[in-house]
């Protein structure tokens, strides 16, 4: 069963589960401030639930790619949006500063954990 390393929690979820539903499920949010209210509920619209995340996710598939190519998101950001990401292994998720948390240059709790060459299931 993956583990999920988030905001100093460690929580379990079944493989291929999706990121953003096992977070919540589990009372974490990948949403900052008001956007935990004001976000489009997981159709990959919104962009608020943008992560940073580490470990063995699915493939980024067309309504992710093109959400994360619009402003203020950057494709290269390396972003993943937690309602379109399955978890298929153990990983580590870093929300960033910003409404959408596309503030990735600004760090994020906890943004240590990422670092590149890091490995999520140490
Ligand atoms: S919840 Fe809106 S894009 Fe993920």
């Amino acid at each position: 069963m993956p583990t999920i390393r988030f905001r100093d929690e460690e929580i379990e979820c079944d493989e291929g589960a999706v990121l953003r539903d096992a977070l919540l499920d589990a009372g974490l949010s990948p949403h900052n401030g008001a956007a935990r209210y004001l976000n489009c509920r997981g159709h990959a619209t919104c962009g608020t639930c943008a992560v940073e995340v580490r470990g063995d996710v699915s493939e980024m598939a067309d309504d992710e790619r093109r959400r994360l190519s619009m402003r203020p998101h950057d494709l290269d950001s390396g972003l993943r949006l937690s309602c379109q990401t399955r978890v298929e292994g153990d990983v580590a998720v870093v929300k960033h500063p910003g409404f959408w948390g596309q503030k990735v240059e600004d760090g994020g709790e906890r943004g240590e954990e990422v670092a590149p060459d890091s490995d999520p299931t140490a």
